[in-house]
């Protein structure tokens, strides 16, 4: 059997990969990249991969991209795993670790898809990009479409994207479109759209961008000295990073690299939650949430496209979803960047939120290997972030005045 295969997730039906498609042309269900374990060990076979230093590209034998393939990169992954032993104490953990995907190249865990994305545009000799996006997906085509000479057209939920994911956006020259609507309206559109205007999709629906992000979680496992945490918190939005997340896992485990998988803790703000009420309802299908709101735009989500994806992914883990709220969030977000120095944007905060949700409510082995998944950087939301925080005291310019502030330290 050749290495990958592109299939659907539900019918199984095996669709070429040299054709832009994101459905199953017979159910219509989204599709994933199936891997052939033991072809993959041949090809890993006889290198030195292991030795390689951790990036999107360490794990290149375990991507579906030949060795000839021209690969766009701007060394994305090879992110920090925090120990965090300050708010371990705080919380009574012994092991807990934060997974610092803002410190990818544009601020957020979207340039390890979207290297792989575009690699995959311009293999399939693609002139347009396109995205709809909270902010975080938008910034990150368009800096590497730039990078690979490609069009690029995002699609933005009007008055709803952090300040500094506009500006990447515009300065990496992608044509910003601002919808008058929500994301998922912005989403649908593109994908009625692409193919009559020509455009290469990379959303998350778009297989070849979950290939690329799983590689975190090889990451994850290479970084605790070749075992995997016992779970794993993950903000969940259209669902593609939690599910690339369990597809990485579950690949480690079946090459035998790790013994063992996390269980996949999703995470969602109260006010776009449609993945946490399912589990709580313990039901089958989606209902979308119409008016998605929440302080993490970044997860302002009514209609997760990947919905299945994750559902599986987490159940398949013996995992939940849950919701927190934005109070939450932002609690989680200043008690990451005082106690651990750790500046994440609110989305990026929801995981540790949730973690501490569980431990209050005694969920949680204390004992036990916990990563937090910390998705997008601080600095891509300033306004929440100044907001939130108490503002500079004015003084005039003398020593005197400097001393009675620090009185009130
Ligand atoms: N965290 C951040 C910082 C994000 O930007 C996103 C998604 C998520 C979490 C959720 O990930 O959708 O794979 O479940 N942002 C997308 C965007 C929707 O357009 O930037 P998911």
């Amino acid at each position: 059997m050749a290495p990958f295969d592109m299939r659907c997730i539900e019918c199984g039906k095996v669709h070429e990969m040299t054709k832009p498609i994101y459905a199953c042309s017979s159910c219509g269900n989204l599709l994933e990249i199936a891997v052939d374990i033991p072809s993959v060990q041949r090809r890993l076979s006889g290198n030195e991969w292991r030795a390689r230093p951790l990036s999107v590209w360490k794990y290149r034998e375990l991507l579906p991209f030949g060795p000839e393939t021209t690969i766009y990169s701007r060394n994305e992954g090879g992110t920090p795993l925090i120990a965090c032993r300050n708010l371990a104490e705080h919380l009574g953990l012994k092991n807990l670790w934060i997974k610092f995907d803002g410190m990818n190249p544009t601020g957020s865990f979207k340039d390890r898809g979207m290297t792989a994305g575009i690699t995959k545009a311009k293999d399939l000799g693609m002139g347009i990009v396109t995205c709809a996006s909270t902010g975080n997906t938008s910034a990150s085509l368009a800096a590497y479409a730039g990078l690979a000479g490609l069009k690029c057209v995002v699609l933005i939920p009007e008055g709803k994207v952090a300040l500094g994911k506009l500006a990447q956006a515009m300065m990496h020259g992608a044509k910003v479109v601002s919808v008058k609507g929500n994301f998922d309206q912005a989403l649908d559109m593109v994908m009625k759209a692409s193919d009559s205007l020509g455009m290469y999709v990379l959303n998350s629906v778009n297989p070849f961008r979950i290939e690329g992000q799983k590689t975190a979680a090889y990451e994850v496992c290479d970084q605790l000295g070749g075992s995997a945490p016992d779970s794993l918190y993950i903000p969940v939005g259209n669902g593609g990073n939690s599910a690339a997340y369990w597809k990485g896992f579950k690949e480690y485990e079946g090459l035998g690299v790790v013994d063992s998988r996390p269980r996949i803790m999703g995470v969602q703000a109260a006010g776009s939650a449609p993945v946490a009420t399912m589990f709580s309802r313990g039901s089958d299908t989606l209902v979308p949430v119409s008016k998605p709101d929440t302080v993490a735009t970044a997860i302002r989500i009514g209609n997760p496209a990947n919905w299945k994806k994750t559902v599986r992914a987490i159940r398949d883990s013996e995992g939940s979803c849950f919701t927190v709220t934005d109070e939450e969030i932002l609690r989680a977000q200043k008690l990451m960047a005082k106690m651990e120095g750790i500046f994440a944007e609110p989305a990026g905060a929801a995981a540790f939120a949730g973690l501490v949700k569980d431990v209050t409510s005694g969920a949680v082995d204390r004992s036990s290997k916990i990563v937090c998944v910390s998705t997008g950087h601080g600095l891509k939301d300033p306004d929440v972030a100044v907001g939130q925080s108490e503002r500079p005291v004015m003084i005039d310019a003398s020593v005197e005045a400097l001393r009675k502030v620090m009185e009130g330290l």
